[in-house]
């Protein structure tokens, strides 16, 4: 039987003993990443993802620590997927961004692209945020729009954005977002495609909680689509609280 250990993950593996720990590390990492971006062109996007995992550090970002630390007018907010419902709808991920995070800084919201993800039509409203990621950003190798952090979660099956096993997304080649198709509700999505998240100049997983080591261990075989993220010409890094890493 082949026993797999995370030290198969590509990329840094940063382990902290809470989830207290893990965002305040990954606080501490997006304003590096940030430095390093205004340094480099002037400005800093970064992509948010939903779920549960990324609440606890929206309010740290938001909270006293990071709120007056944090250069808010170099941000452009984009998001790595987006579930089909309203953009108030709790099951919204730009939702729980603007409630917990967007709303308690100061961001341009003229530099905030959510995906329209409440439009009856899909696919149109996913060829048009591939659009505003190709207009909005800099191009990086291959002419992929380029992100300069892409922030992303992991479900227990291993998906991540929306990104799910078997599903039509994980083949999108000449796209930057596409529709996806989760396999809970809210089942219709949008998300960005393995050709953005890859052209990124730092992805960082933020993985928490027991249940998500056999997807980690899923992810170092090269099982499951979060298996496929890694950065051409960038870095990755795998933010862990020790649950998540011990199983
Ligand atoms: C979504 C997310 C998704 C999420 C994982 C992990 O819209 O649901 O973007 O990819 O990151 O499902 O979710 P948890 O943080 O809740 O475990």
């Amino acid at each position: 039987m082949t026993t797999t250990s995370l030290d198969e993950l590509a990329g840094e593996r940063v382990v902290n003993q809470t989830t207290q720990e893990v965002a305040d590390t990954v606080a501490t990492w997006i304003a590096a990443e940030s430095r390093r971006a205004f340094g480099a062109h002037g400005s800093f996007s970064i992509a948010l993802s939903g779920g549960s995992t990324p609440r606890l550090l929206n309010e740290i970002l938001s909270g006293p620590g990071w709120r007056a630390r944090m250069n808010w007018d170099w941000w452009n907010v984009y998001f790595a997927d987006e579930r089909a419902c309203a953009p108030d709808d709790p099951a919204s991920n730009y939702h729980l961004a603007e409630t917990t995070l967007l709303s308690r800084v100061p961001i341009d919201p003229a530099r905030i692209h959510r995906m329209p993800a409440e439009r009856p039509d899909l696919d149109a409203a996913a060829a048009e945020y591939s659009e505003t990621l190709a207009s909005s950003l800099p191009p990086g190798r291959g002419g992929i729009p380029r992100l300069d952090v892409i922030l992303l979660g992991l479900g227990e099956n291993g998906h991540t954005a929306s990104l799910f096993p078997g599903t039509p997304a994980l083949e999108v080649a000449d796209r930057w977002a596409t529709r996806g198709l989760a396999d809970y509700e809210p089942f219709d999505r949008i998300t960005l495609t393995y050709p953005t998240i890859n052209a990124a100049a730092a992805v960082g997983f933020m993985v928490t909680g027991a249940a998500k080591h056999e997807a980690l261990l899923a992810t170092a075989r090269g099982e499951v689509p979060a298996s496929r993220v890694n950065p051409t010409d960038g870095t990755l890094a795998w933010f862990l609280d020790a649950a998540a890493a011990a199983g």
